[in-house]
């Protein structure tokens, strides 16, 4: 069942770019227009604001989507937690798409939040794995990611299939408006056609994280800073550690840390930068110099083409360069094969971390 891995966690993050190719299948061609099941041409074009909601995992994979969905169409998008969502009377039209991301498509506050956006007379678009589930049921628009059974608690393929239905989703609501340009288009389409080879080379981290992760179990505080979509990854990222090794985390982004977090910060304090934007690179850099020059110990997450990489870091992972808005799904390997390693270092039952369910089907 686990095949010839001790645990589904780690299947399912080797299972990655197998998971990846079955979201891309059928969608996404070389020169070719993105093609969504069942949605015809026109059927988006009257939307000019878009809602993503969701919790957990899912909601950080929005985090991301947010960013792709407004660069490349220059539709606006708000991303909610579910259980915020739901509450909070959120002004909804029939313009506006409510997209709910739920890999178990079960998730009562998601669930909930996809009948308030009908009750409004919202479009509505689920991205989930699971077909046939409640979320694919009600809502108008179904996407299938195709990540496959995902068993272990802390989510990752789903996750990262997540990733990119919202980039197909982004390519699409872009080729519908003239946004942006076609190369540009075409390039990230080209890119994302890369994204199984690339994530399979991210898996060669393997091993380091494996290292650092024995260094680093022994800490009952580790910070996650990034900036830009380095930031959602960090709290991705920050997330899977809390859940599966209990080790308290915490993600911030880079240009907050003046605001109140770099107080916590004292020697041998462990800080996970990711810096994988070039533009954002200088900036991130002096964030991480703020840090070290407070005793932090980095683990920095870089694409392989930085030049002069891991300046002041005590540890530097490397993973493919790709387009920069597609970097969240090879940095956030290394991050997912750390935390597991963290977790086996301390002897966690990774596979079903205490208190928590596969699916949360109740408030
Ligand atoms: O099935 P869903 O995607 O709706 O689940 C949402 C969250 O409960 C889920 O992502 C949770 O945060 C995971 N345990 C994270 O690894």
């Amino acid at each position: 069942q686990k095949g010839g891995f001790d645990h589904f966690m780690l299947k399912e993050i080797y299972e990655q770019p197998q998971a990846i190719k079955n979201t891309l299948n059928g969608r996404v061609a070389k020169g070719e227009k993105i093609v969504l099941d069942k949605i015809a041409d026109g059927d988006l074009k009257d939307i000019s604001r878009v809602f993503i909601v969701a919790c957990g995992t899912a909601y950080h994979a929005g985090l991301v989507g947010k960013t792709a969905i407004e660069r490349l169409s220059g539709v606006p998008v708000d991303v909610d937690i579910a259980s915020e969502f739901r509450y909070r009377n959120p002004i909804l039209d029939k313009n506006t798409l409510v997209m709910v991301i739920s890999q178990s498509g079960e998730t009562a506050d998601t669930l909930a939040a996809l009948r308030l956006a009908k009750q409004h007379g919202c479009k509505t678009f689920a991205i989930t794995n699971v077909v046939g589930s409640s979320v694919s049921r009600e809502a108008d628009f179904v996407f299938y990611t195709y990540a496959g059974p995902e068993i272990a608690v802390a989510s990752t393929k789903a996750y990262i299939t997540q990733l990119i239905a919202l980039y197909i989703f982004a390519l699409y609501m872009a080729q519908d408006r003239n946004y942006t340009d076609k190369e540009t288009l075409e390039n990230i389409k080209s890119e994302l056609l890369l994204l199984p080879e690339k994530v399979k080379k991210a898996l060669e981290t393997d091993a380091l994280t494996k290292e650092i992760a024995e260094k680093i179990c022994v800490e009952t505080d580790i910070f996650y800073l990034g900036r830009g979509l380095d930031y959602a990854v960090a709290m991705e990222g920050s997330l899977k550690l809390k859940e599966i090794s209990y080790i308290h985390s915490e993600p911030y982004a880079g240009g907050e840390l003046k605001h109140g977090p770099i107080a916590l910060i004292e020697k041998g304090t462990v800080v996970i930068a990711l810096n994988t934007n070039a533009e954002l690179r200088g900036k991130m850099d002096s964030n991480i110099k703020e840090v070290v020059t407070r005793g932090a110990r980095i683990v920095e997450i870089l694409p392989d083409n930085f030049e002069n990489a891991g300046e002041g870091c005590d540890e530097l992972i490397t993973v493919p360069a790709t387009e920069a808005i597609l970097a969240p799904v090879t940095a956030v390997v290394p991050l997912q094969l750390l935390s597991y390693h963290v977790a086996i270092a301390k002897g966690c039952n990774v596979d079903k971390p205490r208190n928590l369910a596969k699916s949360v089907t109740v408030e």
